[in-house]
């Protein structure tokens, strides 16, 4: 039995290996990693703990050629893509191929191949804009931007494979992922604010700071990846949140208590905000929840491990902190 994971030199996708390969609910699998490295670097896919059971090679979504990937394969974890609003605003051209044709490309084949779990990692992007406080799995999709719609378009791919040919796709609406993955995402909020903090520099709120919503920490997330694997969530949506809405105002305020306990005296600049509507919702994520999920990380929580973690980077490098963890 295998695993395939695309996109495994991503944020989210080394991750997620390490996790699997130290899971026991995961022991009997072999495990198949994939990226072309557009994004995910060679360096960080290195890093990834390797052992007997992992295989990690240079494969591209958009080829053909990616049905020898898919023999023995029960699960895919589809986590390749152009991913981000400013990526696919930035190649809109590209991201539809890889976002799109590469996600279809990969259905077709795990039909071929009779995969049994195909997890799709969707996005909070799909709502846009809603009128109800809290975001539910089940209102009309209205995206503002292109990743929002191309990640609507592939949900659609999901269901449609699911409903003709009864693929066990997965959808999984994650919001806003923060924490160290395979490699940090500095532009992230979280970990841009404690990145600053601990330069002691100010944090930089765009706009009041009173948009909120809900974050989950990487840990959480690769927690969910592994605890969706069931029958009974085959050709289902879930909202994957951690149940814990902030503004950011309050993530920016959480980063300086614990930079002012690590003697770092900063504060907050207000500046003009990146879009021209500040918008607000929370996550309702009792859908997952009635499986059985909770989230281990409230953002206090979460916040400190960070903290914890990017100091660790930052004092002993990234490599030496990858073979720590
Ligand atoms: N990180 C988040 O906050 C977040 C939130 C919601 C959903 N997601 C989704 O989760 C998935 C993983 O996100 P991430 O943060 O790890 O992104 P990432 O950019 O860190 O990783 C994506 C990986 O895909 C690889 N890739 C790109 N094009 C490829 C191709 N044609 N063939 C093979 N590999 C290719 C890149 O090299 C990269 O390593 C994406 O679909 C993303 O949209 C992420």
């Amino acid at each position: 039995m295998r695993i395939l994971v695309t996109g495994a030199a991503g944020y989210v996708g080394g991750h997620l290996i390490n996790s699997l390969l130290q899971d026991e609910r995961f022991a009997d699998y072999e495990i198949l990693g994939i990226d072309n490295f557009s994004v995910g670097k060679k360096e960080n896919y290195d890093l990834i703990r390797k052992n007997g059971r992992v295989t990690l090679e240079y494969g591209d979504i958009c080829d053909s050629g990616i049905k020898e990937f898919l023999k023995d394969v029960e699960i895919v974890y589809h986590l390749a893509a152009i991913s981000g609003v400013a990526a696919c605003n930035k190649y809109p051209e590209l991201a539809l191929r890889v976002n799109v044709g590469g996600t279809l490309n990969l259905l077709e084949q795990a039909v071929k191949s009779d995969v049994e779990y195909f997890i799709y990692p969707s996005s909070a992007a799909v709502y846009g804009e809603i009128e109800e406080e809290l975001a539910r799995e089940n209102l009309p999709l209205n995206p503002l931007n292109k990743y929002g719609a191309m990640k609507a378009s592939c949900e659609a791919l999901c269901r449609g494979y699911y409903n003709s040919h009864g693929l066990g796709t997965i959808v999984l609406r994650f919001t806003n992922i923060y924490g160290v993955g395979t490699y940090p995402k500095w532009r992230t909020a979280v970990t841009n604010f404690i990145k600053r903090a601990l330069s002691g520099e100010n944090l930089i709120v765009h706009g009041s700071g009173e948009q909120k919503r809900d974050f989950i920490h990487i840990d959480d997330v690769v927690e969910v990846y592994k605890f969706i694997i069931k029958p009974q969530a085959k050709g289902g949506i879930f909202n994957a949140g951690s149940g814990y809405v902030a503004s950011i105002r309050e993530v920016a305020e959480t980063v300086l208590e614990i930079a002012k306990r690590e003697g770092k005296e900063i504060g907050i600049d207000f500046v003009k905000p990146r879009e021209s509507k500040e918008r607000t919702f929370g996550y309702d994520i009792s859908k997952l929840r009635s499986l059985g999920f909770e989230s281990r990380f409230d953002l206090k929580k979460g916040v400190e491990k960070t903290f914890k973690d990017v100091k660790r980077i930052i004092k002993k490098g990234y490599e030496e902190f990858q073979r720590e963890i």
